[in-house]
């Protein structure tokens, strides 16, 4: 019985352990913070139908509003996109609602290279399989250049 005994332990440890590591980090911790960002395109320049992508900063990350497929409200993106439609601008993140990989802003419209969907000027899908749209970020301006965006601090997560 005992050699049993042992061996579950063995399995509970080699098993369990690292999803504990995973689902509690050692060091760093998450915590929610506004991140500023520079834009590539000055806010008062970007045009009707266009769109100026952001990045976060090493060790920050963005935090979705919205969910559907593989995003979630509160899922990390690292990036995004500043899009401008009707006179209204709004921020979307550039990952895909399939499988997360990140999207290009090309001819008007967002493009996942991985398996081919394709999202309107506002996220929206025209081309599967996403079938979700992009999320959007709560943001704000701080000057033409700069903006912020609801995210997290990842320092020392990892
Ligand atoms: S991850 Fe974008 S289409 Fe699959």
């Amino acid at each position: 019985m005992w050699w049993l005994a042992g061996l579950l332990t063995a399995f509970a440890a080699a098993v369990v352990a690292p999803l504990l590591v995973y689902i509690w980090p050692s060091g760093g911790k998450i915590k929610p913070t506004s991140v500023k960002v520079n834009l590539q395109t000055p806010l008062n320049q970007l045009k009707d139908g266009a769109a100026t992508k952001f990045e976060a900063p090493s060790n920050y990350g963005f935090k979705m509003i919205d969910g559907g497929g593989d995003n979630y409200p509160g899922k990390v993106s690292f990036g995004g996109y500043l899009v401008k439609v009707s006179g209204k601008t709004t921020a979307l993140s550039l990952t895909c609602s399939h499988l997360g990989c990140s999207v290009n802003f090309q001819g008007g419209e967002f493009a996942c290279p991985c398996h081919g969907s394709v999202f309107g000027i506002s996220g929206n899908v025209v081309r599967g399989p996403a079938q979700f749209p992009l999320s959007n970020y709560t943001w704000k301006q701080l000057s033409n250049s700069q903006i912020q965006v609801d995210g997290y601090s990842l320092q020392g997560v990892g």
